[in-house]
């Protein structure tokens, strides 16, 4: 890909306000009362982490995980790993893992695996974004922000290369070629 990428807009700030506000009924729904620990997916869910909580009005513990994902290119590897580890005990614990994206799933898949292994009480997943049409293995979807077309997505905490995760919407490379971003 070019440098010259020009980012656009897939997805406003107000309507990601608004499904974020969707998917926090739909949680507060389900845990409140049950005390949840949530774990966000470093480094793509930091800023969708941060404004889902707000809308928590229950107590929760929140910590973060981060596992190899893609690295300067767009095809995934297979090969997943814990880089960075959790700090809270996930045994008997309401866990939620909180996703910017499920894409080909591998990445998910290897998450909740590693994760039922500590013997959590219940184990769900809440998604800001899923590009089903990648999927090489199926990950169940409990909460579920938007669909997406398969185009490489930036911006409010998705990466190309690290950059344009400071954009407030959620926008789509203008030159991208499929595969070779
Ligand atoms: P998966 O293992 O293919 O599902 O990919 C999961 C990870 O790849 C995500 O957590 C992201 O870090 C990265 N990823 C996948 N698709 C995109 C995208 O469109 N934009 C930015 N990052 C992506």
């Amino acid at each position: 890909m070019s440098s010259q990428v020009k980012p656009q807009i897939l997805f406003r700030r107000d309507e990601i306000e608004a499904t974020v506000k969707r998917l926090a009924a739909e949680i507060r729904e389900d845990y409140h009362g049950k005390y949840p620990l949530l774990i966000g997916v470093l480094k793509g869910s930091f800023m969708f982490m941060a404004d889902l909580i707000r809308l928590l009005d229950f107590p929760l513990e929140v910590d973060f995980i981060q596992v190899s994902s893609y690295g300067r290119g767009r095809l995934s590897s297979g090969r997943v790993r814990v880089v960075q580890g959790l700090h809270s005990e996930v045994r008997g614990r309401d866990v939620l893992v909180v996703e910017d994206i499920v894409d080909t799933g591998l990445t998910t898949s290897f998450l909740l695996d590693y994760l039922r292994k500590k013997k959590p009480a219940s184990l769900r997943l809440c998604t800001l974004t899923d590009k089903p049409s990648r999927r090489q293995v199926s990950v169940s979807i409990d909460y579920l922000g938007f669909t997406v077309p398969d185009r490489f997505l930036v911006g409010y905490g998705l990466d190309w290369n690290q950059k344009f995760r400071n954009l407030p919407d959620i926008c789509v490379l203008e030159d991208e070629e499929p595969g070779v971003v």
